[in-house]
């Protein structure tokens, strides 16, 4: 099948390295479904796509947040699969992440925000989607090394919680001591990694031949990342004295364009086909495979992570192909 009938859906696939990400797919000619809760925004890209490529670029709105949003979302994509307006889904980029500052907020399922919008929403689009990727199609999510205690990265945020998926979901509910929110973002990136890996080997067991792949894009700076962080905090984080302190400490640098196209890469390029249950770090204008935390390879913390994430996002085992 030639790029040009292939589809991948990038949720945030419009903006920030999303929208690197989306680029580098479009120069390569995949057609995109951008899957997101700005509509507006979504199409200034789809627009510039469409007329500088010769491509179907869909819009489909998605928060994250909302598991309503999600099955609207999934809806339109399997109606677009069906009357033929995408030929083939190769590719779902699960890419759209935020870091929370200063106020615990509960999304319209009752789950801590961070938690939901970066882990939660992404798993039940995998889940409703999973049947719909081709055969030996890619999935690759977003994560960061923040989630890694024992590195630099893991030290900036908040270090990952080794809560449950319960836990965390409903931290600070009737009146207990929320975790903080940095620690929330970091764990909630802890907890995609450690379901890449689980869905890997679930695949693998169910001779699925799809690919799940986690990615951490590194420390980067001139994206909406640090919207949520005062201004002052946003605006030193992208100046070359910081950079240079950043990478000084250890910490991974990247730039936007750098990472997004090696998101791109992950989910495209044959070299990462066996890329599955592995994990990829931007870092200084390389991109490689590396080890992610310790505790993201405990395969009973895993085992336990896959069962009560089924139950938060209340899907149904008639839903998913993943309920072996
Ligand atoms: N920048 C870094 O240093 C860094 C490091 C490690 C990992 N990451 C991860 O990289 C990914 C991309 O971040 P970025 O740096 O490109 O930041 P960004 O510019 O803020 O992009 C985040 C994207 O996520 C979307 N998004 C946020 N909340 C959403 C929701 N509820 N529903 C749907 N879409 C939502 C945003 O859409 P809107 O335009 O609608 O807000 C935006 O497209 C995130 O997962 C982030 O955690 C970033």
């Amino acid at each position: 099948m030639k790029s040009q009938n292939k589809t991948i859906l990038v949720t945030g696939g419009h903006s920030g390295l999303g929208m690197y990400c989306s680029k580098q797919l479009a120069s390569h000619n995949y057609n995109l479904i951008l899957a997101g809760r700005s509509p507006e925004k979504m199409e200034e890209l789809a627009k510039e796509l469409r007329s500088s490529h010769n491509l179907k670029v869909h819009l489909i709105k998605i928060d994250t947040s909302s598991f309503a949003s999600v099955r609207a979302g999934v809806s339109e994509c399997k109606n677009l699969l069906k009357n033929g307006e995408v030929d083939s889904l190769n590719g779902i980029i699960c890419n759209a992440g935020v870091r929370f500052n200063r106020k615990h907020t509960y999304t319209e399922d009752g789950y801590e925000s961070t938690y939901a919008t970066n882990y939660l929403g992404h798993a039940l689009l995998i889940e409703l989607l999973i049947d719909q990727i081709a055969k030996n199609g890619r999935i690759v999510f977003t994560a960061s090394g923040t989630h890694d205690p024992d590195s630099a990265d893991g030290k900036i945020m908040g270090i990952a919680d080794n809560a449950t998926a319960v836990e965390l979901a409903n931290t600070g509910k009737n009146g207990s001591k929320p975790i903080a929110l940095g620690k929330m973002y970091a764990t909630s990136k802890l907890d995609m990694i450690q379901y890449s890996y689980e869905l890997d080997r679930k695949l693998k067991k169910a001779n699925i031949p799809i690919t799940s792949i986690a990615f951490d894009p590194g420390s980067t700076p001139g994206t909406g990342f640090l919207r949520n962080m005062p201004k002052p905090v946003a605006w030193l984080a992208g100046t070359s004295l910081i950079q240079w302190v950043i990478k000084r400490n250890g910490i991974t640098t990247s730039t936007a364009d750098f990472s997004g196209e090696s998101l791109a890469r992950l989910a495209i390029e044959p070299a990462y086909a066996t890329g599955s249950g592995k994990y990829f770090q931007c870092n200084v204008g390389k991109l490689s495979e590396r080890r992610s935390s310790k505790l993201s390879y405990d395969e009973n913390r895993a085992a336990r992570l896959w069962k009560d994430t089924q139950e938060l996002i209340h899907i149904k085992a008639e839903e998913t192909i993943l309920s072996l």
